[in-house]
């Protein structure tokens, strides 16, 4: 029987669009390829204290140039997969389900009840750099698991993840790893293990990861200033494995 290789993910029948719904009680939130008009949102709550406190990655304070040039890239990578994707179904209908790179849905959002769609946040799943290594140390497992070809059971991944204060502490981030884990990082992406740091004192986050099967491994004590000036003391280290 012929199917797509998009599978599990659905396709929204007006748009085209593929995404993944959680589930119950959370079915009104999807996840989706960002849009090109999310940047806007993106900016209040990558400046909002509540979350940028806790993240290393993006610029504060946090313009809408920034956020331009971020959702752009983000597309580019999600069309590429999708693109490699309706290639790989349009060449042979039948050839069994593709293991690829990336997932091309990570935005959170909520549907209203008037079908209006309010952006709430962002998952991602990207290969592991051992942020908190020793330099050396990181240069070489980085690069070490740079050099892994996708679908390896030994490359290690890494999950970044945050949502918009206004939703915080209602199940949706432990709840959107656990579908984007089942439906798509372990069935195809091929993700066997998964390294994450979460900065010390970041109980959510810490809680979200130990739901879905993260252990900690270890904590790494060191001092230094988050964007926001705040003093940070270190990180912890979890470690999840495909049972
Ligand atoms: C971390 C974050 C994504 C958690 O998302 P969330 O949807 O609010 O988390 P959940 O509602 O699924 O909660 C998971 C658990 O953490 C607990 N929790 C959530 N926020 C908490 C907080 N601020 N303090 C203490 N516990 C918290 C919840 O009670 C729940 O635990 P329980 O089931 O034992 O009661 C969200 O708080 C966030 O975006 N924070 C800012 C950015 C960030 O920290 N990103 C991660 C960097 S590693």
């Amino acid at each position: 029987m012929s199917h797509s290789q998009l599978h599990p993910l659905q396709v929204n029948p007006a748009t085209g669009e593929p995404y993944l719904r959680l589930g119950s009680p959370l079915e009104n939130i999807i996840l989706t390829p960002h849009r090109p008009g999310d940047a806007a949102f993106t900016v209040p709550i990558l400046n909002d204290p509540g979350v940028v406190r806790w993240l290393g990655g993006p610029p504060y304070p946090y313009t809408p140039s920034h956020a331009e040039s971020w959702v752009s890239s983000v597309i580019e990578e999600s069309d590429a997969i999708l693109r490699e994707l309706r290639e790989a179904s349009a060449k042979d209908p039948e050839a069994p389900l593709k293991v690829v790179g990336d997932c091309p849905v990570r935005i959170l959002r909520e549907i209203k009840e008037d079908g209006s769609e309010v952006y709430l946040g962002d998952i991602a799943f990207r290969r592991c750099t051992y942020p908190h290594e020793a330099p050396e140390e990181r240069l070489r497992l980085s690069e070490e698991n740079a050099r892994r070809p996708v679908g390896d059971p030994a490359l290690v991944w890494c999950v970044a993840y945050y949502l918009a204060s206004s939703h915080h502490g209602r199940g949706i981030m432990t709840m959107a790893l656990r579908t984007l884990l089942s439906a798509w990082a372990i069935p195809r992406m091929g993700v066997r293990r998964i390294r994450t740091e979460v900065r010390i004192g970041n109980i959510g986050s810490v809680r979200v990861f130990e739901k879905n099967g993260f252990v900690l491994d270890r904590t790494v004590e060191k001092e230094y200033p988050n964007c926001l000036g705040e003093t940070m003391h270190g990180s912890c280290i979890l470690w999840w494995e495909h049972p």
